[in-house]
């Protein structure tokens, strides 16, 4: 079974546990001796079932089972043994003498009290799990212990006039539950990550006193007295290196109303007046340049070039490298364009409302000295204004193509949750990923490819003598291509008239297997392997709970427990070999992304890539999986590592990763 589905089976039976334990309470309480036991036998079947389930589930790893294993199962123990001790006996006794005298016995407080007891326990953990999640810490679960005991107390209280030392147990609750509190929300009583530094005000951990402290948990020389670096220092260069030229754009931020291809009109904010923002295209070697501007956008704007491992002074990051570009002011970001393929540019101020609004745009960088041939459609996909619109068309886009010429479709993933898309019509290749050409990709056919948030693959095939359909989720027709009747072969691509006349490819899709990327392509030598020696060693464990969340209490998605910007900023040498490995213990899904690197996917749930490298800059951690990616530390600064499902960023799935000695002059307590 897959540990997501293991996952929901225990949170299952725990509440089958909670139910019968309160069940058989409840039909104490109201003199009912047969339901009562009946409930009772079920309440301890679903108990020992709870057992098993929280045991099964430690098999995917003790992050899932943390809070179960040391709280919520001895709770449960605890309270189901003295529950049967207790109220067992007389439960029988009186099933067994079916008279009025026995009834009565049972809705005694000895009977119903303990059975009651039982189900709070049983339900404190499933509280524990959802309200407070990964990982468990005495304080909270001395808190849980208080309500339960309360809970306890209280119902004791109502059935009863006389509770022997009511007064003490009241007393020694509130005691319990006031220590729990201030264990659990008093700063420096949570756990932190190994291997991270105490964060703190993250963007200052990287010198320091904060650099200290890695020493003495990592192990490694401190860097005391060593050289700073500001983060603005590290900036692109004015001109590009030999040969390259230089490309310049200007961008303007914003608000417009942007009308799409059906005439529906959105109100949006737009780089010059558009959606997506210009497209910015390069030649690898040339400087890129491009001057940002602010008309109106009130909240502030950046630009964040995703995936593309600029120097960290050009990364975008407001409050980090830089301030926000406020209304009326200007920014100029400037960097080489090194790596090939497809990437796109985002804001990075309040970037979950920003980018859902249309501050974005698309950035293609296409390899030296290859004259371009053949179709080549760049296609962010986005959700804008309730409408699944590819570039700015909520339409399909319609082109023509000859038959033999070379097609690539580049996808872009602009949203917060996945899309699944689907090539009907020719067998084609999925040749390159977040930018990364992978190794020897096989031919494709009927299959889904889910896209991670903020993700990209380029599609390649020749162009048949038939209709090719690129479809998003299975419903939304994104392109048609139709054969041209006559055409050279080449750049030949003009827009058709009518896209109703192009007759649907493929039919249906939705039962398409999905492609596993694990398993795609052939292997190659990799710079390093799971076996490798790493220098960091980073867990985050992605879960909800209750946090605070830039000081305001929220139910947050939290890492290892606490929110931005409470949790460990992960600092680096420049040149270690460090590895993360990303855990999934939530119900939503979690693209997980880190600015100016790119990873290596070493396995995914314990299982490593058999097909081509994966080198990704997001990849989509599903509930339940466990990602181990690794990266060498090559590009000094400080950067986000955060959750692109960008609401997810904004409820505190945010934290920075920072090089040793790199200083910021920004106050870093956000990011957009
Ligand atoms: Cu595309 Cu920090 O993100
Ligand atoms: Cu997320």
């Amino acid at each position: 079974m897959t540990t997501d589905r293991l996952m929901a089976l225990d949170l299952l039976v725990s509440v089958l546990t909670a139910a019968a334990w309160v069940g058989a309470g409840v039909a104490a309480a109201a003199r009912r001796p047969r339901a009562a036991a009946a409930l009772f036998a079920v309440a301890l079947v679903a108990s020992l079932a709870r057992v098993w389930s929280v045991l099964a589930l430690a098999g995917a790893g003790w992050w899932f089972v943390q809070e179960k294993i040391t709280v919520a199962l001895p709770l449960l123990v605890a309270a189901g043994a003295a529950a049967t001790a207790l109220a067992g006996p007389r439960l029988l006794r009186a099933v067994r003498r079916a008279d009025a005298a026995s009834r009565d016995a049972v809705r005694a407080p000895a009977v119903a009290v303990p059975l009651l007891g039982a189900g709070y326990a049983a339900a404190a953990g499933i509280v524990q799990t959802f309200l407070i999640g990964y990982p468990a810490d005495p304080g909270t679960a001395l808190l849980l212990l208080a309500v339960a005991a309360g809970a306890v107390l209280g119902t004791w209280r109502a059935m009863s006039r006389q509770v022997p030392g009511l007064r003490t147990a009241t007393a020694a609750t509130a005691v319990a539950a006031v220590l729990g509190v201030t264990l659990a929300f008093v700063p420096g009583a949570e756990t932190t990550a190994e291997g991270s530094a105490p964060g703190g005000t993250a963007a200052m951990a990287a010198t320091g006193s904060a650099s200290h402290d890695h020493s003495a948990s990592g192990g490694s020389a401190s860097v005391m007295g060593g050289a700073t670096r500001p983060v603005t220092d590290l900036r692109g260069p004015a001109a590009p290196p030999p040969g390259g030229a230089v490309r310049r754009f200007e961008l303007t931020a914003r608000t417009a109303t942007v009308t799409l291809s059906s005439g529906r009109k959105v109100s949006a904010w737009t780089f010059n007046g558009q959606v997506p923002g210009p497209p910015l295209t390069a030649v690898q070697g040339d400087l890129v340049e491009v001057r940002l501007r602010n008309g109106d956008i009130a909240s502030g704007v950046t630009l964040h070039w995703h995936g593309y491992d600029v120097p960290s002074g050009e990364d975008g990051v407001p409050g980090l490298t830089q301030e926000a570009v406020p209304p009326g002011g200007e920014f100029v970001y400037r960097f080489v364009a090194a790596q090939v393929g497809t990437y796109w540019y985002h804001t990075h101020e309040v970037s979950d409302l920003g980018v859902r609004m249309g501050l974005y745009g698309t950035l293609v960088v296409t390899p030296k000295g290859t004259a371009a041939s053949g179709l080549d459609l760049t296609l962010p996909v986005h959700t804008l204004g309730g409408a699944t619109v590819t570039g700015d068309r909520d339409q399909p886009l319609v082109r023509q193509a000859a038959p033999g010429t070379p097609v690539r479709l580049r996808l872009i993933n602009t949203d917060n949750t996945p899309h699944r898309f689907t090539l009907a019509g020719t067998p084609y290749r999925l040749v390159a990923v977040d930018g990364t050409d992978l190794n020897g990709p096989g031919t494709l056919g009927r299959v889904g490819l889910r896209l991670a948030a903020g993700g990209r693959y380029d599609l390649a095939f020749t162009m048949p003598s038939d209709p090719v359909l690129l479809r998003i989720d299975d419903r939304t027709d994104s392109v048609r291509l139709t054969p041209a009747s006559t055409g050279d072969g080449s750049a030949g691509a003009t827009a058709a008239a009518d896209p109703g006349a192009v007759p649907a490819a493929g039919g249906q899709t939705a039962d398409w297997p999905e492609l596993d990327l694990t398993r795609y392509g052939a292997p190659a030598p990799t710079p390093y392997t799971s076996r490798s020696r790493f220098d960091r060693d980073f867990t985050l464990v992605l879960d909800r709970g209750f946090a605070l969340t830039n000081g305001r209490p929220m139910y947050a998605h939290t890492v290892n427990g606490a929110a931005f910007p409470d949790i460990p900023t992960e600092v680096v040498r420049e040149g270690d070999l460090v590895r993360l490995t990303v855990v999934n213990r939530g119900r939503d899904t979690h693209p997980w992304h880190l600015h100016g690197h790119r990873v290596l996917v070493l396995s995914r749930d314990g299982r490593s890539v058999t097909g081509s490298p994966l080198w990704l800059d997001t990849f989509d951690v599903q509930p339940g999986q466990v990602w181990e990616v690794a990266f060498r530390a090559a590009n000094p600064g400080l950067w986000m590592n955060h959750c692109h499902n960008l609401s997810h960023a904004d409820l505190g799935m945010m934290l920075h990763l920072a090089y040793e000695g790199v200083t910021t002059p920004f106050h870093g307590a956000h990011s957009g």
